[in-house]
């Protein structure tokens, strides 16, 4: 027989939705909290030096000797074990072996990658964070720009959305403008961006009340016919992006009036889409939706909108189920040259990023099958490594030099 307390599932109205979501609210902070003993904020794991030489192409015995030659460069600190070295410190080793990837600001611009469905759950926050650390790793300067109000991206980086980011610190105020934002207005982007436990890679974080961005932008579309509401963040985005090498933005699953400024600002896009039914229904609507919007913007802009690259990531994959088999093939067929070779695998190493709060890339000890973080992590490795090579694609200093054809042999 059912629970028959009388005082069960009690009336819920105004004042009892409030206390739920400050319930909720603290909920989180003890989650957070209880994972990240004892100051309530990420710490980066440190990487030993056989990682270390492997991210810089070499090897361990190599680069021990470049360090005892060059005191000067960071030595590690030894755990007993092992010597571990911070992010920071491989990123000065990686400097003075002149291997830092920044893109030569001449001639390279700023690469933005939107990473996008409209659908939710499609695994859209966790490629972000992972691509983006990934690039901070290897070396590039990094922006991450959270623009959904469910704020997972922020959360991945173990901030409160609820008690530790204020509006101010969201794109809100800029998306806003100066009319709604009032004296929260700045010019710039730069005053809502925080540096994270990743060495050079920064967040924009979100918050809820990034949905008031929705209102704001219809209204000075309304207000201001002709007023261009697809490309405030762009605008934005210009005015901060020279510092970086790669700008990354976790989309929310929805069409809107924001979203529409990820995929104008977005120079490449990258297609969650995991291998099921409803999912490819939801691509569907995604492209038909984007071309609505690209046809759009095409006529106020002067040049025609191009992504380079537009990647489908066919995410969640598992390699064992038949349907997940058949429908990658097809997607693959379908979009050959816009599917990315490397699928991102569906693994529990990626289902435990949620409590632990630990993306692939933080984890230095996993504990469970070895060969199952090794897969997962491989799997991420493979997709950001295709992004890497066509971000790189679009910056001219690094393009392979063309060598002259040599004359054929007489
Ligand atoms: N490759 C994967 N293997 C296993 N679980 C995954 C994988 N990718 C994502 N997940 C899990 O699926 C859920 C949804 O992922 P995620 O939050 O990245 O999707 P999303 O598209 O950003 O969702 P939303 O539309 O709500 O923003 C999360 O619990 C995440 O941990
Ligand atoms: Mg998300």
């Amino acid at each position: 027989m059912g629970d028959i307390r009388p005082n069960r599932f009690p009336p819920v109205g105004i004042d009892e939705l409030r206390s739920l979501s400050a319930r909720a609210s603290d909920l989180m902070q003890r989650a957070r909290n209880a994972a990240l003993e004892p100051n309530h904020q990420k710490i980066l794991r440190k990487w030993s030096i056989s990682e270390v030489a492997e991210l810089l192409g070499t090897n361990a015995d190599t680069l021990a000797r470049r360090l005892k030659k060059k005191p000067e460069l960071p030595q590690g600190e030894t755990d007993g074990r092992k010597r571990l070295f911070a992010l920071d410190e491989i990123h000065t080793i990686q400097g003075d072996m002149g291997l830092l990837p920044h893109r030569d600001p001449a001639t390279d611009a700023p690469v933005t990658m939107a990473i996008c469905n409209f659908k939710g759950g499609v695994a859209k926050t966790t490629t972000s964070a992972h691509l983006g650390q990934y690039l901070a790793l290897r070396g590039y300067r990094v922006l991450m720009i959270d623009l959904d109000a469910q704020a997972s991206l922020t959360q991945l980086f173990g901030i409160l959305p609820h008690l530790e980011v204020e509006t101010t610190d969201t794109v809100l105020p800029y998306l806003e403008g100066p009319e709604t934002a009032g004296a929260d207005y700045r010019d710039s982007l730069a005053s809502c961006i925080r540096k994270t436990h990743w060495h050079n890679l920064d967040l924009i974080c979100s918050n809820l009340g990034l949905y008031g961005a929705e209102f704001a932008l219809a209204g000075r579309a309304i207000q201001a016919p002709g007023f261009p509401f697809y490309r405030v963040l762009k605008d934005g985005i210009a005015t901060v992006s020279a510092a970086y090498d790669v700008v990354v933005i976790d989309t929310a699953p929805a069409l809107s009036f924001v979203n529409s400024n990820a995929l104008f600002a977005a120079d490449g896009l990258v297609l969650a889409l995991p291998p099921a039914m409803l999912d490819l229904g939801s691509a569907a609507q995604f492209f038909e939706l984007m071309a609505q919007l690209i046809d759009q913007t095409n006529t106020y802009e002067s040049t025609p909108k191009v992504y380079d690259p537009f990647a489908i990531l066919i995410s969640k994959f598992k390699p064992n189920d038949e349907v997940h088999q058949t429908l990658s093939g097809w997607i693959r067929t379908h979009f050959e040259d816009h599917t990315l070779l490397s699928p991102m695998l569906e693994s529990t190493v990626l289902q435990k990023v949620g409590p632990e709060i630990l993306t692939a890339y933080e984890v230095a000890n996993y504990e469970g099958d070895r060969r199952t973080f090794q897969r997962a992590l491989q799997s991420l490795n493979d997709v950001n490594a295709e992004l890497e090579t066509a971000i790189r694609r679009r910056w001219p200093s690094k393009r392979p030099a063309e060598r002259p054809l040599r004359a054929a042999a007489g």
